[in-house]
């Protein structure tokens, strides 16, 4: 369901330019409400039911925007910071227009999957501690990861301030020896979002994550197509589906 908002609003967020300069279109003329032209460019308009062209063009506005990015190392899952580079710095301007901001976090130095919305309320029920919403991590590990560890993670293990995790489900893909160490390739799907959880659930079996990359949330599974700190916006079909894992 669209809200109503100020036309020039409405531009400004489908990318036809600043206020000012918008209102300066509106101006000249240029701007249409259901084939009138318009004086005033602070009237509100309803995108379900009017009709905005701009230099003839018919205006597509939509309200939501759901970004599947590919998350690099190095930079942080906020909209802001003083210092650091955030993922919104990894957006064009016009995908910033809407306003997104990441659901969750991810470490720094994490990769993958994010998704970065401004439907609040979407993002309120995928980080929910009641809905559970899977989350599944490939992690490079220091240290043999053994069935040991895959019945312990299922059991939930204990964390360095006390906490007991959920059972969470652990695949081994393959060892490797680096010199004097065996490192381990895993496969973890965790059913909450605790601070550092992965690193900390392998710390507490005496491991230490070397890489993390999450490659998929709930339904959401990331895109092999996209490089990192590469993104695109959901299909209608991913939506669908995500919203329909909240319903639950
Ligand atoms: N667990 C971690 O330790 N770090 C992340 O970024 C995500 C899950």
């Amino acid at each position: 369901m669209s809200e109503k908002l100020r036309v020039d609003k409405l531009l400004a967020h489908a990318g036809y330019g600043t206020r000012s300069e918008i209102k300066k279109a509106v101006k000249q003329g240029r701007v249409l409400v259901n084939e009138q032209k318009i004086k005033d460019s602070g009237i509100i308009v309803n995108p379900a039911v009017d009709i905005v062209a701009f230099d003839g063009e018919i205006v597509s506005y939509r309200s939501v925007i759901y970004i599947m990015l590919n998350k690099p190392q190095g930079v942080i899952s906020a909209t802001e910071d003083g210092r650091e580079r955030t993922v919104i710095d990894l957006l064009d301007p016009e995908d910033v227009l809407l306003k997104p901001f990441p659901v969750g976090r991810l470490d720094k130095d994490t990769t993958g999957l994010l998704l970065l919305t401004n439907d609040g309320q979407l993002a309120h029920e995928l980080l929910s501690p009641k809905k559970h919403v899977d989350k599944t991590y490939e992690a490079c590990v220091l240290g043999k990861v053994t069935v040991e560890d895959q019945l312990a993670f299922e059991q939930g293990v204990t964390l360095d301030d006390g906490y007991v995790t959920r059972p969470a489900k652990l695949t081994i893909l393959s060892h490797e020896e680096r010199e004097d160490d065996v490192i381990s390739w895993i496969r973890l799907t965790i059913t909450e979002g605790k601070f550092h959880q992965v690193k900390r659930m392998f710390q507490s079996v005496g491991k230490k994550v070397l890489t993390l990359n999450r490659i998929s949330m709930g339904s959401l599974e990331l895109d092999p197509a996209l490089a990192l700190g590469h993104y695109r916006e959901l299909t209608d079909e991913e939506v669908e589906l995500l919203k329909q894992h909240r319903a639950k």
